[in-house]
């Protein structure tokens, strides 16, 4: 039994060496145990990436059905406002403090150990950072919508909050949340994660779902409905200010972001969460509403008081 068990995870390993491809890993995201009913403890589905699918196949990933596994009840990702929360990027949740009390886990994404200073010219593809490098990483980041129903959640409501500059590169990796970002509804909020790789393989996306919360909120001013990026890299007067939506590109339908030509650095054009698409590095201080839904209201008001008496 014990043997058969090994053989399978020694199967799996080797699977992973050509499938290691990266997600991020919390007790918060859907898929987590797979979409098996069974809780998979080698998991992987939403490590695969996004490319020229239908919207219903690459939104959220649900290609794989993962937007019906939500997580357990009562696990959210937790957003401590103005502070920082954790998740660990791997190829698969065995090598992640989630599976085998972290026994296969590494500094790393794939559970093995590599110098600090990793390079490799021609792209590391152990783990598959899609990078030559550590100042080649394209960049990560986590949306948020204050939508309990993940069936509410739509590419304007789905803002971006948090951005990490030379992500994914190691497991543990920590984002910056807003000191205003306002509480969720009674039923929490989802939250996406998404990575856009800069080169080295196919030019495809990554995203995936998460059931979210903010603590210690508050500022109750709404997050403002995200506008798109634009790539801006050779001119940021240009780049879209105030709240974004997640980048979704290089898909059948649904693509918010396009791209043609050469970066600064010679590079084909690859839209990533950095500079270059406008996106400054931590929490996103200006994703916020202007003028609080209070204020309109009484605003309203005033005008409807003072049309009364003009008649
Ligand atoms: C995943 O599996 C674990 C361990 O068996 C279980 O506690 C948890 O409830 C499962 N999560 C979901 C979403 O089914
Ligand atoms: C990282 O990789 C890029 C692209 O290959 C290269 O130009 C740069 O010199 C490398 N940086 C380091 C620190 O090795």
């Amino acid at each position: 039994m014990f043997a058969r068990h090994l053989l399978a995870f020694v199967a799996l390993l080797q699977a992973g060496t050509t499938l290691a491809h990266l997600a991020a890993w919390h007790d918060g995201m859907y898929c987590r145990n797979g979409t098996s009913g069974a809780d998979e403890a080698n998991e992987y589905t939403t490590v695969k990436p996004l490319y020229q699918l239908p919207k219903k196949d690459w939104w959220l990933h649900g290609l794989d059905g993962c937007t019906r596994f939500p997580p357990a009840p009562g696990k959210f990702l937790e957003l401590p406002a103005g502070k920082e929360f954790t998740v660990e990027i791997a190829s698969n949740r065995g090598k992640t403090s989630l599976s085998f009390n972290g026994r296969f886990a590494s500094n790393w994404p794939d559970g093995n150990n590599y110098p600090e200073d990793y390079n490799v010219p021609s792209c590391i593809t152990s783990p598959n950072l899609h990078a030559q490098n550590y100042s080649q990483a394209a960049g990560t980041a986590f949306a948020i919508s204050y939508q309990s129903d993940i069936e509410r959640v739509t590419p304007e409501n789905l803002v971006v909050f948090s951005v990490k500059y030379h992500t994914p590169w190691k497991r543990i990796t920590t984002y910056s949340v807003p000191a205003a970002l306002p509480a969720c509804p009674e039923g929490g909020c989802h939250c996406a994660w998404a990575w856009i790789p800069n080169g080295c393989g196919q030019p495809n996306m990554y995203q995936q779902a998460f059931r979210c919360r903010v603590t210690g909120a508050t500022s109750t001013a709404p997050v403002a409905p995200g506008k798109p990026p634009v790539w801006c890299e050779d001119n940021p007067s240009a780049c879209t200010k105030g709240a974004k939506q997640m980048m979704y590109w290089n898909q059948q339908e649904g693509n918010n972001i396009w791209v043609q030509g050469l970066d600064k650095s010679g590079s084909p054009k690859s839209p990533a969460y950095n500079s270059k698409c406008g996106f400054s590095e931590g929490a996103q201080n200006d994703i916020f509403a202007t003028g609080s839904g209070k204020e309109r209201r009484c605003a309203a008001k005033t005008k409807r008081g003072s049309a009364g008496r003009r008649t």
